[in-house]
């Protein structure tokens, strides 16, 4: 059998910021409207400071106003929310994201709730969450939303097939499951209780890992054909067992890629797949909320 074909985010995630670099062209154009997308970050967790960087270069490089708020990993719940709330306040801000996870002592699902539902550009405050359960217009989380292109790009329509998902987040499991069911999946929600892993992945023509556990989704239980979404980005040790002791790590997926790909119809690698998408996709839905905010 042949390998599977790659899915590359670089591809799928530069036509969407070339949409919206041209969509906020047109806005400042026609409306005078400058989408402008905030991160707040607290902490100095280091994976989240290269996120945010990246998210801020992306966002300014679609001509869009880029506000970061970084913030002491000692901040007060307080202090946070007073500081969400001034953004919800700010007119040129339409969109806000929180960098998770937070620090120990802040009560995400508080920080979340304060948030505007309209700036929600992470898409996790429920009414957004209700409101996409309900199949009515949200904004999504973006990494399902990122994950939903490239599976209709690759699969065309997605009518009937079996979909596993492997996690249950709010941020990345529930919602995907739920655009999976919006275009017609059987849609299946797997998890850390679930028996017989194996045997449930070997069901599904989609299968989507978003646990958080390097290459846990082994290459025997793809089910031949199927298109794999690993939305996995897990630091191990190097391979070279001298850079491993001086700390270095590599990035892996949920899924054993060259085993998998070797299965697989299509595959999504790690890095250079899903994650592209995800800041891709935030800065749609920052044009998305921008355009409902003036009413457009
Ligand atoms: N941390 C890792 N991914 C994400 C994301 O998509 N949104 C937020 N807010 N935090 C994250």
């Amino acid at each position: 059998m042949t390998d599977a074909r790659i899915i590359d985010g670089k591809v799928y995630s530069q036509n969407v910021r070339d949409s919206v670099a041209a969509e906020v062209a047109e806005l400042k154009a026609k409306h005078g409207l400058t989408p402008g997308l905030a991160v707040v970050l607290v902490g100095e967790d280091a994976a989240s400071q290269i996120y945010v960087r990246n998210k801020g270069k992306q966002t300014e490089e679609c001509g869009m106003l880029s506000v970061t708020r970084r913030l002491p990993a000692d901040t007060a719940q307080g202090d946070l929310v007073a500081i969400v709330k001034a953004l919800n306040a700010d007119p040129a801000i339409h969109g806000i994201l929180v960098q998770l996870p937070l620090p120990d002592h802040l009560d995400s699902n508080e920080v979340i709730a304060a948030i505007d539902p309209a700036k929600d550009v992470d898409g996790l405050h429920v009414v957004n969450a209700g409101l996409l359960a309900n199949g009515q217009p949200a904004l999504t989380p973006c990494t399902p939303l990122g994950s939903m292109i490239m599976l209709k790009e690759t699969l065309g329509d997605l009518r009937g097939l079996n979909a596993l998902v492997i996690g249950r987040s709010n941020l990345v499991g529930k919602p995907i499951a739920q655009l999976l069911l919006q275009a017609d999946c059987t849609v299946t929600i797997a998890h850390s209780r679930s028996r017989d892993l194996p045997a449930l992945c070997r069901q599904a023509d989609i299968l989507v890992a978003a646990v958080g556990r390097p290459e846990m989704v082994r290459g025997d239980w793809v089910k031949p054909g199927a298109t794999v979404i690993d939305v996995g980005i897990n630091r191990v040790p190097s391979r070279d067992p001298v850079a491993a002791a001086e700390g270095k790590t590599r990035v892996v997926g949920d899924v054993a890629f060259d085993e998998a790909k070797a299965v697989a119809g299509a595959i999504t690698p790690v890095p250079g797949g899903v994650g592209l998408m995800t800041v891709a996709c935030l800065l749609q839905n920052t044009v998305t909320a921008a355009k409902r905010q003036a009413g457009l």
